[in-house]
């Protein structure tokens, strides 16, 4: 299967989304489930420590005479100054054996008798201890004597904390634009290939209809086969180095195809006569300009198609035909190809001479500059003479210029003149 860039890069992107969303739900899911416990069984009991951040301290406050003997008071403090909440947190302390509970406060507490283990767990209020919280609650064990716990122990689930990962939310607001944008991104693409697809296939259309036409026109004129298309070619790239938009350059590209579309109207024998023309008969040539603008009125969806035809042998110092139109008075697309006709005809055999050699044509289109031309398109048509690319075009439209190479006239045969029409 072959994917265009645009598409791989989608691709791409796609992944790296699936690969975003994916590490942030497995971040998640890991940061709920963690259970972190250390057991700190130092009798100093400095503390009980989750990490350096989370850690339990317990003191001694206070000893005092009980029923049972001693009363034994500590009190207790959790320390959170991680980004994270401790929840369902626990602590548990080591008591001897005959201990009781005599009271607790700010937690539960539970003393398993049979293993001496005191259990004290969060109560309703205090059951999370925030990011950079605390909290500090006691309890009185009676034992027989004055007594320190052997063990302190701190377990809990940390938990991420809403306040405190800003950078989260950031990265929440970012995937979500990032996946609507990303969809919108899909949607449009997709409708836009569709749109490409159908825009594709109409131009198909447009362009088989054309090509039938214009074997129309070469089979009138067998000698300028594949001018028109070679002339639509050299447009559209004028128009593409003078950076007109798109939808000009596929219109000069049609205009330049049906330029010469009203030879049809002009009789065969005029047409290709190989002698001087009658003035009768270089009228009845010089009127495919009005025949070519009345036959392609209809097609006026194609901007500027019927005015090329009409106007493509206007001049740019007024003395053209048909309504010898001045300067910018010739419509763009006209001037354009006007140039590039007249390139093709110098550059091509004919009936009445053979084609011109490059540093001739050069030399013609220039001194045309500003009479017959426009001089801003000229220089477009001389670089594409100097830098080659009128002859890629030749190459590509080899095949249809079959008369390309049949004439075998000398030097002295080249009139000296141009004589497009
Ligand atoms: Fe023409």
């Amino acid at each position: 299967m072959k994917f265009d860039r645009t598409f791989r890069t989608v691709i791409v992107l796609f992944i790296i989304l699936v690969i975003l969303i994916s590490s942030y739900f497995v971040q998640d899911i890991i940061s709920k489930n963690n259970v972190a416990s250390v057991e700190e069984t130092d009798l100093s009991l400095t503390g009980a420590k989750l990490s350096d951040s989370t850690y339990a301290k317990m003191v001694v406050s206070g000893t005092w005479d009980s029923a049972v003997g001693v009363a034994n008071q500590f009190d207790f403090t959790i320390f959170n100054a991680d980004k994270y909440d401790l929840a369902n947190w626990t602590i548990s302390i080591q008591v001897p054996a005959g201990s009781v509970l005599d009271n607790y406060w700010g937690s539960e507490a539970e003393l398993d008798k049979s293993t001496g283990l005191l259990v004290i767990k969060p109560t309703s209020y205090n059951n999370t201890i925030l990011s950079d919280g605390n909290i500090t609650f006691g309890i009185i064990v009676s034992a027989k004597e004055a007594f320190s716990p052997t063990s302190l122990h701190l377990q809990g689930y940390k938990i991420l904390n809403n306040n405190t990962s800003l950078a989260r939310r950031i990265v929440e607001v970012f995937i979500g634009i990032w996946a609507i944008v990303f969809i919108g991104f899909l949607v449009t693409r997709l409708n836009f290939r569709n749109y490409r697809e159908k825009q594709k296939n109409d131009i198909k259309i447009i362009l088989q209809s054309m090509n039938t036409f214009i074997n129309f026109i070469d089979a009138k004129d067998p000698y300028t086969r594949g001018h028109s298309k070679r002339v639509a070619m050299y447009a559209a790239e004028i128009a593409k180095r003078m950076r007109l938009p798109e939808d000009d350059i596929q219109n000069i590209y049609y205009a330049g195809l049906l330029h010469d579309a009203g030879k049809i109207s002009v009789p065969d024998a005029v047409l290709n006569k190989p002698g001087v023309l009658t003035k009768e008969e270089r009228t009845m040539i010089q009127n495919h300009t009005v025949a070519g603008g009345k036959m392609l009125v209809q097609l006026s969806s194609l901007k500027g198609v019927r005015e090329t035809a009409l106007y493509h042998h206007e001049r740019y110092d007024g003395s053209g035909y048909p309504d010898g139109l001045k300067g910018e008075m010739i419509p763009l697309f006209a001037r354009i190809v006007g140039v590039a006709d007249a390139y093709d005809a110098m550059s091509s055999n004919r009936v009445y001479r053979r084609h011109l050699n490059k540093d001739e044509i050069i030399e013609e289109i220039q001194k045309g500059a500003g009479t017959q031309f426009d001089p801003r398109i000229v220089t477009y048509m001389v670089d594409m003479i100097n830098d080659g690319y009128v002859n890629v075009v030749k190459m590509e439209t080899a095949d249809n210029d079959e008369s390309y190479g049949k004439f075998n006239l000398t030097e002295e045969d080249i009139p000296g003149v141009y004589m497009g029409f």
